[in-house]
């Protein structure tokens, strides 16, 4: 009895090692690893005025210039949903990123006017994708906040706490039942780089020397207090996970063995993913912008510095405000230091201090961002949550194939040769959408016609790719060989 029990345990034991050694020399993808892809309301769903919804800033930015390309229509999802749930079925996925219209839940952002036609669209999309074991990924803010909301500050006010958390609670009650993996906001950094800092995304500020920090300080809180709701009043019966979305390029020093350039490398990392991840996983700022930020606006005669600074408690109550890593990372590129420019008039950019070359494509660069971020936040589980290429467009994309499939590999080699914990990556994007201002710019595994009424949506040589990765746990380049 206890020799056969003992023979038993052996032939697990094998089985088992075995299995992972199978798994490892293979380069399989780990069993609960997920594959996914990503997309935003406003660049996927059209109906901007349909069935009660409200006019976001997107809307109004695009209409008041008179712009010929809107997401008025774009992919027309909000009555194509159920084709773009049966193309993400047949692809393999398993899990979609979706974002929430704040309008189109609550018109004008405040919870005096509930749009049960809004609600209703996204109950049908969560349950269609349930049904087909698609685990939704649910974005609450990615960048389309009511116009309402805004013209009362938008992030420049603390008022948006109330209002984010108001409406989070709202969706958190009525879809929270389908969602395991919420996101409060997508990537804080551009949004108050590109539309408090800039005039580039709405709300068009152009305030770089302090809008865009005051837009940082409101938005971690409202972040955080998205985050408390969900964790006090939902988790323990909903039982999902809930953070923010940064994003950060990868950045190598021109010269390596400059210290100066390496320092400069860290500075920009501090500055970019730093500014809003250093918060939620350690506390406050990074201390190069506290530092920086604090001597420079000192020295242009300001009483304090242009970056706010938290209370104790609200440090308290940022710090830790996540339940898994996710993160945005398309790129590297290449930093030199250069002199800080004497006091003048104030900027992100002469804060920060850098001289950058373009973004471009390194698989290696994303291994080395995750373990920067492994090193330093001790992120637990990590979630690709975006990561893509852009072409003109064409069937014929090899050159998707070749970028998801170097940064895949690098995936690998973080799992297993570095040993860090991601359980996820996520296309951008599952379809060609509305790239905040263009069409042209294409990004999807799937193409989409805008010149059809029906907005005809035909698969590329990327998604059958794709589709094929997922079916068999690898990649083309490893899987093939069976090595034992
Ligand atoms: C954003 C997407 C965008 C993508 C490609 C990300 O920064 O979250 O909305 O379309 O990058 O530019």
């Amino acid at each position: 009895m206890l020799k056969s029990s003992m023979a038993l345990g052996y032939i697990i034991l094998v089985c088992l090692f075995n299995g992972s050694l199978a798994q490892l020399n293979q380069r399989l993808f780990p069993d609960d690893f997920m594959f996914g892809a990503a997309t935003a309301a406003y660049q996927v769903e059209g109906g901007w005025d349909e069935d009660g919804k409200g006019v976001s800033i997107w809307d109004d930015f695009f209409h008041s210039q008179g712009a010929n390309e809107t997401g008025d229509v774009a992919c027309d999802s909000y009555h194509k949903w159920r084709e773009d749930v049966e193309n993400a079925k047949n692809l393999g996925l398993q899990f979609y990123r979706l974002s929430i219209a704040w309008t189109r839940i609550l018109p004008d952002g405040t919870l005096g006017n509930i749009n049960q036609k809004g609600i209703d669209y996204y109950l049908n999309v969560l349950k269609a994708l349930k049904e087909n074991n698609i685990e939704p990924v649910v974005t609450i803010y990615h960048w389309d906040a009511p116009l309402h909301i805004s013209k009362l500050g938008g992030f420049l006010s603390s008022a948006i706490v109330d209002y984010f958390g108001d409406y989070a609670r709202l969706l958190f009650q009525t879809f929270g039942e389908y969602v395991k993996y919420w996101i409060t906001v997508n990537e804080p950094t551009i949004v108050c780089e590109l539309g408090y800092g800039m005039d580039v995304f709405p709300p068009a500020l152009a305030l770089i020397g302090d809008g865009i920090y005051q837009c940082g300080y409101n938005l971690l809180k409202a972040h955080a207090h998205a985050y408390h709701i969900y964790e006090d009043e939902f988790k323990a019966t909903q039982k999902g996970k809930i953070t923010i979305v940064t994003e950060c390029a990868w950045y190598e020093p021109n010269d390596p063995t400059s210290t100066q350039d390496l320092e400069t490398r860290e500075r920009a990392i501090q500055f970019r993913l730093g500014w809003f991840a250093n918060a939620v996983y350690l506390g406050n700022w990074p201390q190069v912008m506290i530092d920086r930020i604090g001597n420079r606006s000192q020295a242009e005669g300001l009483s304090k510095s242009r970056l706010p600074q938290f209370t104790q408690e609200e440090i308290d109550y940022i710090n830790g405000t996540h339940d898994y890593f996710a993160l945005n990372t398309y790129g590297t590129v290449n930093v030199t230091y250069t002199p800080e420019a004497p006091p003048g008039e104030a900027s992100y950019w002469t804060d920060l201090e850098v001289t950058n070359s373009d973004t471009y494509d390194d698989p290696q660069g994303i291994r080395k961002l995750l373990n920067w971020i492994n090193n330093r936040y001790n992120p637990g589980e990590i979630i690709i949550s975006e990561n893509g290429k852009v072409n003109d467009g064409g069937l014929d994309d090899d050159d998707r194939i070749e970028y998801i499939s170097g940064y895949l590999s690098s995936i690998l080699d973080a799992i297993y040769e570095d040993n860090l914990n991601v359980i996820g990556y996520g296309v951008w994007s599952i379809m060609d959408n509305f790239e905040w201002g263009s069409y042209d710019k294409r990004f999807g595994l799937i193409e989409v016609d805008f010149d059809s009424p029906n907005k005809t949506r035909t698969w590329k040589k990327s998604a059958y790719w794709y589709q094929d990765v997922i079916n068999r746990r690898c990649l083309a380049t490893t899987c093939q060989e069976n090595i034992l």
